[in-house]
């Protein structure tokens, strides 16, 4: 007997049919926009993401930086002997640890209006604060009065006001303006303005052992400020080393090819050669690089990197960077990759007797945020690979070069210009540098 298909209301009737379809139809629509609203909202998270600054801080200093290599010593006490068995010298030789130059001590805008900040720098405390007009000034912070630091101040209004007992100082003059309790202001030791520039984004402060005048000064780079760029990020390390051994890398051109090349600057230090050896399987790098003095300008040199990368033995191309050593402490640094270029500033600021802070800041073209971003994380990688050797190595001792290397030998001689008669030095036979 054949089943008759009826077209009545229910199960299996068009109408039933019809709501069915309807339903399907909606719900694959709704999950197609479900899906497509998904999209959007992770496209604009990934954008917003991207178009926020990057922001690399580390400490390797003492303990910390022994942690962060898996390196024995455990506390600061243990990575302060390891530090003193560094620097101990057969002769009794010095080492000069702070150089005359222009040095980065703090970021545009790490200080706000009204605000006063407290900064070592170059074994000194200065009080670096911002004028209602904008302005910064970098003092001596002692306070005149019982000598407290006044650069842990709230706030300043006009004047620097000193923490402990509120005695006002005009931030114009340097004078004495309110003192809490007392009719008469009296006749106070003036408080000493440092000499300082601010310009890049960044406070220089201006450091002379014999307080010379700065025979050159900081010009400023028009990528920082110009509207065409943008500000991809900066990074920021702390670390024991000394400030020279960091920057004759510029001119140490036999190390990229060992310790750099096989890691591309994709991974950090890598002591146990992991990453490397897998890396030196999908690419070969052939790096070279130069360095040289200016002809013109004593207080500049430069360095010329070109880095070919050839890629699973098919794709090659090229990279290059130059860095423009400014003085001792400051570096800006241009790098060329497929026709984009990425800008950055490099401070490198002795904070005390064999304590370094670097910061790097890089700006790049809206376009090439994705490329900034990679470039600032390789500097980072490829700092990371250099920071063992800096950190862990003799400070600032004598070279024992092959003739190939004489860039070093002349990076030295042009690097010792900054030193001066009077320059602070670490005596390390006395070993009392931690204490
Ligand atoms: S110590 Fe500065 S006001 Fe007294
Ligand atoms: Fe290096």
């Amino acid at each position: 007997m054949h089943s008759v298909w009826t077209l009545s209301s229910g199960e299996g009737s068009l109408e039933a049919f019809s709501i069915r379809y309807c339903t399907a139809c909606f719900a694959s629509l709704s999950q197609t926009g479900f899906l497509l609203a998904l999209l959007s909202l992770g496209t604009i998270c990934l954008l917003y993401y991207l178009s926020r600054p990057l922001n690399l801080i580390y400490d390797l200093t003492g303990a910390k930086g022994d942690k962060y290599f898996k390196l024995p010593a455990k506390n600061d006490a243990m990575a302060k002997e390891h530090l003193k068995g560094r620097l101990q010298r057969k002769s009794g030789k010095s080492i000069p640890v702070y150089p005359n130059g222009w040095f980065g001590i703090l970021e545009s805008s790490e200080i706000g209006r009204n605000e006063v900040k407290y900064v070592m720098a170059l074994g000194k405390n200065v009080a670096v604060f911002r004028m209602p007009d904008g302005t910064a000034q970098v003092v001596n912070p002692c306070c005149p009065h019982l000598r407290v630091n006044m650069g842990l101040a709230g706030t300043t209004k006009t004047y620097i006001e000193c923490p402990s007992h509120g005695w006002q100082l005009d931030g114009d003059t340097k004078k004495w303006n309110n003192i809490q309790g007392a009719e008469k202001v009296p006749e106070l030791a003036e408080v000493q303005t440092l000499r300082s520039v601010e310009v890049n984004h960044i406070i220089f402060l201006w450091y002379h052992a014999e307080g010379e005048e700065p025979p050159y000064e900081i010009q400023p780079l028009k990528e920082t400020t110009s509207e065409g760029y943008m500000y991809v990020g900066r990074f920021e390390c702390l670390i024991d080393a000394h400030i020279e051994d960091m920057l004759q890398n510029s001119a140490d051109n036999e190390h990229l090819g060992v310790l750099h090349a096989s890691k591309m600057g994709l991974v950090g230090a890598d002591l146990d050669g992991f990453w490397s050896k897998w890396l030196s399987l999908l690419a070969k790098v052939t790096p070279k690089s130069s360095w040289e003095p200016d002809a013109d300008n004593p207080h500049l040199s430069w360095s010329r990197f070109e880095v070919l990368v050839k890629l699973f033995k098919k794709i090659s191309f090229t990279s290059r960077k130059q860095l423009k050593h400014i003085g001792p402490g400051y570096i800006e640094v241009t790098t060329l990759l497929a026709k984009t270029k990425i800008y950055g500033t490099v401070c490198v600021t002795p904070i005390g007797p064999l304590t370094v802070r670097t910061t790097l800041r890089v700006y790049g073209r809206p376009s090439h945020i994705l490329m900034g971003r990679f470039i600032l994380r390789s500097f980072s990688n490829i700092f990371e690979q250099d920071a063992p050797i800096w950190s862990y190595g003799k400070p600032r001792l004598q070279l024992n070069v092959v003739k190939e290397e004489d860039a070093l030998v002349n990076f030295r001689r042009w690097y010792s210009q900054f030193y001066s008669k009077n320059s602070f030095s670490l005596d390390c036979e006395q070993r009392n540098i931690c204490e």
